[in-house]
């Protein structure tokens, strides 16, 4: 569907690829419903943007709920924000396991769920889950980011089908490691193995393609990272002795290290 004159909510606003999206939305005549769980962080964007703004912890069903009441209406939901939720799952206490399959994968679901049928009465709509190539190949120390990435993935591909013929579009883009800003970017690290990054842009432009073209997948990544992914999902076991051998070891525990605030 085309972007212009259309409602969007956008979550993840405040974090690197959410404001990337949300200017990018705007300069497509978007008009945009902010969401985030830090009011101080949301306001400028509001001001910049000349957009509405609801405050909400998307690890609270309560907030997901009344977020949903309160952008019914919508045209296009982009479900962006997540955890980096990194780390071994031996070092993870319950309440934070909770947090990251709630803000990554639950809240996701419930906004498709609560927004969509307005979509489907109204015959158009589209909804755009912003997932990972982790979505797609398993990596040590990320089993609750690959959990709920690639529970994404499967939500995002089986709910395009169950509403195909309904107007209502949706797809699911997945980015390799995005420079300049964001969660990966954030650490200060190289990447494991040295891969190429992709820039933030590229991301914005996959989400539009997605919504524009009601494309189910994008992958942005460089090409050898996107052979390697699928290599991976679907050799696990041959992925994993490669990785080991890469010896990526110490840049990923460097990673967790700066990520392990976040949880
Ligand atoms: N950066 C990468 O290299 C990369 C690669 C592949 C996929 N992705 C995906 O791209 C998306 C955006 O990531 P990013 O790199 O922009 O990460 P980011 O800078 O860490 O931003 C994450 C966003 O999620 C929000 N969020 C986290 N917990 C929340 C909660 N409980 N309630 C409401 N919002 C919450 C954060 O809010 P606060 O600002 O309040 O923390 C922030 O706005 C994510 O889905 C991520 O998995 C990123």
């Amino acid at each position: 569907m085309q972007i212009a004159g259309t409602t969007v909510l956008l979550t993840g606003v405040t974090g690197g690829i959410g404001g990337a999206i949300a200017a990018g939305m705007a300069a497509q005549g978007a008009h945009l419903i902010l969401t985030g769980r830090r009011r101080e962080a949301l306001a400028p964007l509001a001001d910049r943007y000349g957009a509405r703004t609801i405050l909400a912890d998307l690890a609270d069903d309560e907030d997901v709920r009344r977020l949903a009441e309160e952008a019914a209406g919508t045209d296009i939901v982009i479900a962006n924000a997540a955890l980096p939720s990194s780390g071994d799952l031996l070092d993870y206490t319950p309440a934070q396991i909770d947090r990251a399959l709630a803000v990554n994968l639950r809240a996701p679901a419930m906004l498709a769920r609560l927004l969509a049928p307005d979509m489907v009465t109204r015959g158009r709509g589209h909804i755009c889950f912003v997932g990972s190539l982790s979505g797609m190949a398993a990596t040590k120390s990320s089993s609750l980011y690959n959990a709920t990435k690639f529970g994404l993935r499967g939500l995002s591909l089986a709910f395009r089908q169950d509403l195909h013929g309904t107007g209502v579009g949706v797809s699911i883009v997945q980015p390799g490691f995005v420079r300049d800003l964001g969660m990966f970017a954030n650490t200060g690290s190289p990447t494991p193995g040295g891969v190429r990054t992709v820039a933030p842009q590229q991301v914005v432009k996959g989400v539009t393609r997605a919504i524009e073209r009601d494309i189910a997948e994008i992958n942005v990544a460089p090409l050898e990272l996107r052979f390697l992914t699928k290599i991976a999902s679907q050799f696990p076991g041959f992925a994993e002795r490669v990785q080991r051998r890469a010896g990526a070891e110490k840049t990923m525990n460097a990673i967790v290290a700066s990520q392990r605030a976040s949880r």
